[in-house]
């Protein structure tokens, strides 16, 4: 007889196998004739899946149709995501996330996640109790205030934090069960979604200030009470406010910001590359950056702790780093800097330097790496200096998305006669220079943070450290290969991101033990090698036998 569980079973994700079920499980669960009668594998489910979504006509329908396979049967929308990875991480992430994010009040289904708002001041630990799992060890949160590119998107930011977690759990395996995305509703600026009955979230503007730095002291707090072996991340908040959370919890709680510290990973580890290609080390490079916001001062710092490591004292390291904001370059003479700044800002005697080709001209940087969200400001005259300058000057436009990017990877290529080494925020496609294929690097954080997330998940570290976004670009830049680096590219191919992911947490994971700062001390003495350990704890997208 069919149970009020049997038909539970059939309703909820984590459970369900649709068609899959074999004939001995339907008898057993007692859902026989709740199916059609074919017992089908996961290779035909997969085929429907592609041809549904292939009938979708835009990316927007395709990430609706993939976010209700994940409210539907979590293993299938798991290993159609595994089955091509390259193709299917633009659709339940960026690009198409942001218009996802966008059009949120207007595209929701199934609530996924928690949304804590100002209002529930007080109760939050509460709130975090009304989750369902207990063991829940990633949680992504947002304030909304900056989704992507796109700016204040109050609680339609969800998106971005559903988005990473299935990134976590596809590209690195750590299990769906262990993740909780969060919303931390503290109001928008957002005028049009204050005035669109479809917004979803609170209707007021944001609360700044005191009160939103207690509502987020409150949250953490809440965290290590009700899921005490939580990691925190942090995402999408405005610099005004990512930095100083940052600082404010990093050596008190298991947290990271992936906004700083995963971008500042992939983009040494793209440096790496660069000066593998150059027979050089990094000390032997000086640094420019566009933009003097998080992403800079995260990319600069864990750059001085690679120069630090390769034997400059931490003054010399930073003084090979120079910063530039609109203003101009960032100099000791520059007024009102914010903190992190000003350990960039070195004195000049040349007097200003307001344009970015001033600044090339001052500086003589060999590497230039853009975090401005400025569009087309590597122009050609930028380009030409810096080759003319530089053996092999290293463009790095980080600015995303693609229409933020300070130039193209064909810009860059043409005007520095095909010796620029490149590698982009947003990706671009293969080119051809005097008859050679160049094939452009994007740097995207998701070749770091799932790898980082699953070496804290299988150690249970306590803190993740600034040494362990170090460690994991170190390893990803083994991982390219010398006909990688022949066509230009200065990361490995994204087709290989699973094998990648599990290289590189088995190194973290490594440190994470030398550093004294895990708690799975059983599980580690267990193994001989911790790839095996990472191997164990790795959520596998197939299913289990129901007969157990
Ligand atoms: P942010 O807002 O903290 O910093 C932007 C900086 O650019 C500020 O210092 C601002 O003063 C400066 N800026 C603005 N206009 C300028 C101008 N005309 N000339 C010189 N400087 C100017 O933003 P954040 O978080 O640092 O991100 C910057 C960019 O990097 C964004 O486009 C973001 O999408 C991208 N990014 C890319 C990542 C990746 O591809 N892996 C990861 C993180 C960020």
């Amino acid at each position: 007889m069919t149970t009020p569980d049997a038909w539970r079973i059939l309703h909820t994700a984590r459970l369900n196998k649709g068609t899959a079920f074999t004939e001995a499980e339907r008898e057993r669960l007692g859902i026989t004739g709740l199916l059609p009668d074919g017992v089908e594998g996961l290779d035909t489910q997969l085929l429907r899946m592609r041809a549904h979504l292939e009938a979708k006509p835009t990316s927007l329908e395709k990430y609706i149709y993939l976010s209700e396979l994940q409210d539907r049967n979590e293993h299938l929308f798991y290993s159609l995501l595994r089955s091509d990875l390259p193709a299917y991480m633009p659709l339940v992430y960026t690009p198409t996330v942001g218009e996802a994010c966008q059009r949120f009040g207007h595209i929701m289904r199934r609530p996924k996640g928690l949304y804590i708002s100002m209002r529930r001041k007080g109760r939050v630990a509460e709130i975090l109790r009304n989750w369902p799992e207990r063991d829940v060890r990633f949680i992504v949160v947002t304030d909304g205030e900056r989704i992507l590119g796109l700016g204040d998107l109050g609680v339609c930011g969800m998106g971005i934090p559903v988005g990473k977690l299935a990134l976590y759990t596809a590209c690195a395996g750590v299990p769906p069960e262990a993740c909780l995305p969060v919303v931390l509703d503290v109001g928008t600026n957002n005028e049009s979604f204050l005035a669109d009955p479809l917004y979803p979230g609170a209707r007021h503007l944001r609360v700044a200030g005191d009160e939103y730095f207690d509502f987020v002291d409150e949250f953490v707090e809440a965290v290590q009470e009700v899921f005490p072996r939580a990691c925190i991340q942090f995402e999408d908040f405005t610099n005004k406010t990512a930095i100083p959370l940052l600082e404010r919890y990093r050596d008190r709680v298991c947290c990271f910001n992936d906004d700083i510290q995963g971008t500042a990973s992939v983009a040494v580890a793209g440096l790496f590359g660069a000066a593998r290609m150059m027979g050089s080390a990094m000390r032997d490079h000086r640094y420019l950056f566009f933009g003097a916001g998080s992403a800079a001062v995260g990319i600069a710092d864990l750059i001085c702790m690679q120069l630090m490591r390769e034997g400059l004292p931490e003054g010399d390291a930073r003084a090979r780093c120079w910063f530039m904001n609109s203003k101009g370059l960032i100099t000791s003479a520059s007024p009102g800097l914010a903190d992190y700044q000003q350990r960039y800002a070195h004195p000049f005697a040349g007097g200003s330097a307001a344009t970015l080709i001033e600044a090339v001209r001052a500086v003589r940087p060999s590497v230039l790496i853009g975090v401005s969200t400025v569009a087309k400001a590597f122009s050609e005259e930028v380009i030409r200096e810096m080759a003319s300058l530089n053996r092999r000057p290293v463009i790095f436009p980080y600015s995303n998305p693609t229409s933020r990017s300070e130039c193209t990877a064909e810009e860059a290529i043409q005007w520095s006669g095909g010796r620029a080494i490149f590698a982009s925020g947003s990706p671009f496609p293969p080119l051809h220079h005097d008859g050679r294929l160049f094939v452009p690097g994007q740097g995207n954080n998701v070749y770091i943070y799932p790898a980082v997330g699953l070496a804290v998940y299988a150690t249970g570290a306590r803190r993740v450290t600034d040494e362990m976004f170090l460690v994991a670009a170190e390893a990803l830049a083994e991982r390219v290969t010398d006909q990688d680096l022949d066509v230009g590219l200065i990361y490995p191919p994204m087709s290989g991101i699973v094998e990648t992911s599990s290289f590189l947490a088995a190194r973290v994971a490594r440190l994470i033990v030398e550093r004294g700062l895990a708690t799975e001390q059983s599980a580690i003495d267990g193994v001989e090698h911790m790839e095996e350990l990472i191997h164990r704890v790795q959520y596998d997208p197939h299913y289990p036998s129901m007969l157990g």
